[in-house]
C-alpha cells in the first residue's frame, strides 16, 4: 500500500546531501522517529526524521518583533502571520532500496522531490524483522511490531543495558516469553538465568487470571539448594576457584582428584571433600605443609555448604529446549558463593554443548558485573574467565549470552565488545555511556544524546540483530510480574499485618 505525500524535499546550503535530507511539511503532523521514504534515482530511500523544526517568516527577527509588541500591537491579530507558518523535517537517509538490494546512500534525491511516510514491510524489509522472530515491542508512529529474528539477535550474544528501573528484566522477560512460545519446528532453544534477585521465579508459578502461564515450561533452583558434584570438578575448575593454590599443591590434588576418578570408574562410587581429605590425609608421597595447606583450602570449600558427591540439578535437567531454567541465588548472601556457581555450571554448560550433550542454549547473566567484573582480582572474578570464554567462542557451539548490568562501566570489556547486539535502555552517566560508545562502533552522538531521556521501556537497538540503530517501545509482558514488584505501600502493610497478627496471638496466650 501506498501511503499519500506528506511533504516536498527542499533546497538549503547543506541539504538534500546523502546524509541530510529536508523537506517541507505540505500535509499532517510529523514526528521525530518517524520514518519516510523518498523517491530516488536508483530506487526508493529511507529516512529517519531526526527533527522537526517550526518556521514563520513573521518571527523571523528578534528586534523588529520586540519593538511590534511593546507598542501593543498583536502580530496574529494583524497579520496573516498563522498561515505563514510552515514546518520542515530534518531526515538521515539509512539506505536506498534498488533492484540488486539495499545499499547504502551515496547520491542525495533532488529538491522538490514528494515524501512519503514509509511503508511497513519497507521497515520491515529494511530493518530484517522475522515473522517467526522474537516479539520484542512496537515501532513507535508505525504499526510495525518488533520482531527480531533469532540467530542474529543471539548468535553473537546480547547485553541489556541501563539506569537501575529502567526495564533492562522486564524486557528480558518479554525475550524469555518469546523462547519460551517457540514452535518446535522454528527450532526451539534452552534458556538458563542467573538471577541474584530471584527476579524471574514467577515464571514458575501458575499464572493469576490475565497472565500466560509458562510453569509447565518453567524451572526454578534456589541457590542453597544447588550442590556441585566434586567428581565432576576438574584440576582447572578447582584452579578457578582457589585461586591461591600452588603449584605443588595443584600438582598433588590432581593426582589425588584422579586416583579417586579411577576409584570411582572401578565401581567404588562418587566421593566428596571428606573423601578427598581423607585421601590427603593417607598419602604418603605428600609433604606435610602441603597436605595442611590442601586440607585448609578443602575444610573452606565444604564449609560453604555447596560441595556433595553429584551435581544438583544435572545440567540435562536444567537445559532443555523451549524451557527456562531459573537458578535463583537471592538465598545466597556469599558473593564468592555466587561466583562458585555461575563459574561452574556456566562452564558446564559450555563442555556439554560442545559435545551437543545439550542443545544451543542462551545463558541470561544477571547483574552481569557481579559476575563479569572489569577490574577485579582473578580471587574476587571467579566466573569471568568462562563468561569471557562463552563469548568469544560461544557462537561457534550455539552457546549464548545475554549479559545484563546497571553498571556498564564495571562490566568487562572483553565480554561486552563481544556482545554484537546491545539493548539500551535509559542510561544517565557520562561514564557508562562512553564505554557503551567504545564498544559499539554504530553508535552516533544524536542517538547517544537520546539515551539520557528515554522513558522506563523505551529502548534503543543497536548492532547485529537489526543492522541500523533502531529506538523502538518494549511490549507489555504477558508472564506475571515478579513478587519482587511490590511497592514500598505494600510492603508496609505486609509488615503491619503481620505485627498485628503477631501481637494479637500474644494476646491470646496471656
Ligand atoms: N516495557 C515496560 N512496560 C511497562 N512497565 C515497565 C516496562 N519496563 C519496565 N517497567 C516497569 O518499570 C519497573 C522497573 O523495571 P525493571 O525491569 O525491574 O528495571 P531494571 O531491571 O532495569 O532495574 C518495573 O516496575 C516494571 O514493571
Ligand atoms: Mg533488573
Amino acid at each position: 500500500m501506498v501511503s499519500e505525500y506528506i511533504g516536498t524535499v527542499i533546497s538549503t546550503v547543506s541539504s538534500p546531501s546523502p546524509s541530510n535530507v529536508d523537506f517541507v511539511v505540505t500535509k499532517g503532523v510529523v514526528h521525530r522517529g518517524q520514518f519516510v521514504e523518498i523517491e530516488h534515482a536508483e530506487g526508493t530511500m529511507l529516512a529517519l526524521i531526526t527533527n522537526v523544526i517550526k518556521t514563520n517568516k513573521y518571527f523571523e527577527r528578534a528586534d523588529s518583533i520586540k519593538e511590534f509588541e511593546a507598542r501593543g500591537n498583536a502580530i496574529f491579530e494583524q497579520f496573516p502571520a498563522a498561515e505563514w507558518e510552515y514546518i520542515v523535517a530534518n531526515t538521515r537517509p539509512l539506505g536506498v532500496f534498488t533492484s540488486s538490494g539495499v545499499r547504502r546512500p551515496s547520491t542525495p534525491p533532488s529538491p522538490g522531490t514528494k515524501v512519503r511516510l514509509a511503508n511497513t514491510e519497507l521497515l520491515k524489509k529494511f530493518y530484517g524483522f522475522d515473522d517467526n522472530g522474537l516479539h520484542l515491542g512496537k515501532v513507535e508512529f508505525h504499526d510495525l511490531d518488533v520482531k527480531l529474528n533469532l540467530t542474529r539477535l543471539l548468535k553473537k550474544h546480547l547485553a541489556v543495558l541501563s539506569i537501575s528501573g529502567a526495564g533492562k528484566s522486564y524486557a528480558v522477560s518479554c525475550l524469555i516469553e518469546g523462547l519460551l512460545d517457540r514452535k518446535k519446528e522454528h527450532g526451539r532453544i534452552a534458556c538458563v538465568v542467573f538471577d541474584p534477585h530471584g527476579e524471574y521465579s514467577s515464571f514458575a508459578e501458575p499464572a493469576k487470571k490475565g497472565f500466560t502461564d509458562y510453569s509447565d515450561r518453567a524451572l526454578v533452583v534456589k541457590g542453597n539448594q544447588i550442590r556441585i558434584g566434586v567428581p565432576n570438578l576438574s584440576i582447572r575448575i578447582l584452579s578457578g576457584i582457589i585461586p591461591g593454590l600452588s603449584l605443588t599443591q595443584r600438582r598433588e590434588l590432581s593426582r589425588i582428584l584422579a586416583e579417586l576418578k579411577k576409584d570411582m570408574r572401578a565401581g567404588n562410587g562418587p566421593f566428596d571433600f571428606a573423601k578427598v581429605k581423607q585421601a590427603i590425609v593417607d598419602d604418603s608421597e605428600i609433604k606435610s605443609n602441603t597436605k595442611a595447606a590442601l586440607l585448609a583450602w578443602l575444610s573452606e570449600l565444604e564449609n560453604m555448604h555447596l560441595f556433595a558427591k553429584m551435581d544438583l540439578p544435572s545440567i540435562r535437567d536444567l537445559v532443555m529446549p523451549g524451557k527456562l531454567a531459573v537458578i535463583d541465588l537471592s538465598d545466597i548472601i556469599d558473593v564468592k558463593k555466587k561466583q562458585i556457581i555461575v563459574s561452574y555450571f556456566a562452564q558446564k554448560m559450555f563442555s556439554e554443548r560442545r559435545k551437543a550433550r545439550i542443545p544451543p542454549f542462551l545463558l541470561i547473566v544477571e547483574e552481569a558485573h557481579q559476575f563479569c567484573p572489569e577490574r577485579a582480582s582473578e580471587e574476587q572474578a571467579i566466573s569471568r574467565e568462562i563468561i569471557r570464554t562463552i563469548a568469544r567462542e560461544g557462537r561457534k557451539f550455539g552457546a549464548s549470552l545475554c549479559l545484563i548490568s546497571q553498571r556498564p562501566v564495571q562490566l568487562d570489556t572483553t565480554a561486552l565488545s563481544q556482545c554484537n547486539t546491545k539493548l539500551i535502555l535509559r542510561i544517565t552517566n557520562p561514564y557508562d555511556l562512553k564505554h557503551i560508545a567504545e564498544s559499539a562502533e554504530a553508535i552516533d552522538q544524536r542517538s547517544m544524546d537520546m539515551i539520557t531521556s528515554l522513558q522506563v521501556g523505551e529502548a534503543l537497538i543497536i548492532g547485529e540483530a537489526v543492522g541500523y540503530p533502531l529506538f523502538f517501545k518494549v511490549r507489555q509482558r504477558k508472564s506475571m510480574p515478579s513478587k519482587h514488584e511490590i511497592t514500598l505501600e505494600e510492603a508496609a502493610l505486609h509488615y503491619e499485618e503481620k505485627i498485628t497478627k503477631r501481637d494479637s496471638e500474644t494476646e491470646a496466650l496471656l
